[in-house]
């Protein structure tokens, strides 16, 4: 059951700004411009009345301090509109003190060191994947790439067969659309389950995967982790890492595709590559996050309420004029990027590190072997907004 919030008469009109973060008619297919376009029009910090009524944060400092503000905005609630009996995700639904120790057994699987040691694996399977694009001449880049090339990943890290690669898509897809709360916990205990068996698996047999080592290792405070705690940490890295990775890379590409100019230059250049990464993930963050407000609290001269949704727009953080000159322009020479795509201390993204592997041996590999390309429907793409910002296709051609 949805709880509804009946705070609309209490918030002062100057904060009220009408916008329905899971699809607004202003919003197009240049997701990213557009929205930044719209919020501008609204208080750093305003009130929504759609999806039950929550606060919403759009300015890069607004958005820094709420993520950085447990006490008043807790992460125990991340659903929007709120929902019964929410998944709990661990450690991304839990404050501090309480989620360091699950961080602190997560924080050496994605440190530099161990993805440095996979990048050998990442180019392969790279490689592999964009061999059958050349084939081909062209591709649906967000089936055939972008989701297959993290999902190759998080199964090998995971210790999983990828005869089940579809399976999982499918079911990542169908959790990050679902609205309801009804679909939102079936899902949840779908892949709760899946990722029980797997835990059983790997308690008979032990391989060097993630699961292993969660199962192996105690935790900073001495004790080791319950099973159902693995199962909501699994869940997490399944939802967390592979999705996250797809879109940013659609979004990437698509921009690449747009830009021949670019393209020469990465080609002629691959040390630039990892500036063409950052700035992609400056100018094309793909998840939003909801917070809980934990008591009342005055903070941008608003009142919030105990129990008050606030939803923080992370990819919005890298396009704050405030903050970033000419925000919607894509310059991967910038001198100066600051963003939040990856928000920020307590709950700063475990896989950030892997993610800029990840888009930046794509890249790599994809301009070696087809140095053109363009996007023939130019952003005419279809789309969805939502927690999660995506791409549903992108039809990209090798240019000969
Ligand atoms: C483009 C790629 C990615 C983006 C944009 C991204 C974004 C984020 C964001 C915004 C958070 C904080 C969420 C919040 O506070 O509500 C987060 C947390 C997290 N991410 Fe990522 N992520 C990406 C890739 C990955 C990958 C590849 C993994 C690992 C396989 C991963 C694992 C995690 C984990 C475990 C957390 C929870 C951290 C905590 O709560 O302490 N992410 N990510």
């Amino acid at each position: 059951m949805t709880i509804s919030n009946p705070r609309l008469s209490e918030i002062p009109d100057k904060y009220i700004f009408d916008f329905n973060v899971f699809g607004d008619p202003r919003v197009g297919p240049n997701v990213h411009d557009d929205m930044a376009c719209l919020l501008h029009e609204a208080p750093e910090v305003f009130y929504t009345p759609a999806n039950g009524g929550h606060w919403v944060a759009r300015s890069f400092e607004a958005i820094k301090s709420i993520v950085q503000d447990p006490e008043c905005f807790s992460v125990k609630e991340m659903n929007i509109p709120r929902i019964e009996n929410p998944p709990k995700l661990i450690p991304l639904h839990l404050d501090p003190p309480e989620n360091l120790p699950f961080r602190q057994i997560l924080m050496p699987m994605f440190s530099p060191k161990p993805v440095k040691k996979m990048e050998d694996k990442i180019r392969y399977w790279a490689k592999e994947i964009i061999s059958d694009v050349v084939s081909a001449g062209k591709c649906n880049f967000v089936d055939e790439v972008s989701i297959r090339f993290p999902l190759t990943i998080f199964m090998a890290l995971m210790g999983m067969p990828f005869d089940r690669l579809r399976e999982f898509r499918e079911l990542s897809e169908k959790y990050f659309a679902a609205r309801e709360a009804i679909d939102i916990q079936t899902l949840a205990m779908q892949i709760n389950g899946i990722m029980g068996d797997f835990i059983e698996q790997k308690k008979a047999t032990p391989d060097d995967g993630i699961i292993s080592h969660l199962l192996s290792t105690k935790l900073s405070n001495g004790r080791f982790m319950a099973t159902e705690e693995i199962q909501n940490m699994c869940m997490l890295l399944f939802l967390g890492g592979m999705d996250t990775v797809a879109n940013n890379a659609a979004f990437a590409f698509r921009q690449l595709a747009l830009m021949p100019e670019l393209q020469s230059e990465l080609s002629e250049d691959p040390s630039l590559i990892p500036k063409f990464v950052e700035e992609s993930y400056r100018a094309f963050g793909v998840i939003c996050t909801p917070h809980i407000v934990a008591k009342d609290c005055e903070r941008f001269g608003v009142g919030f309420k105990e129990g008050d949704m606030m939803l923080c727009m992370l990819p919005l953080s890298g396009r704050d004029p405030n903050v970033t000159d000419n925000p919607n322009t894509f310059d991967i020479h910038r001198s100066k990027r600051e963003y939040l795509t990856f928000s920020s201390e307590p709950h700063l993204c475990v896989g950030a590190f892997l993610a800029r592997t990840e888009l930046r041996i794509l890249t790599e590999e994809w301009l070696k072997v087809i140095p053109r390309f363009t996007c023939k429907e130019g952003l005419s793409q279809e789309f969805h907004i939502g927690m999660g910002i995506a791409l549903e296709g992108l039809s990209l051609e090798c240019v000969i």
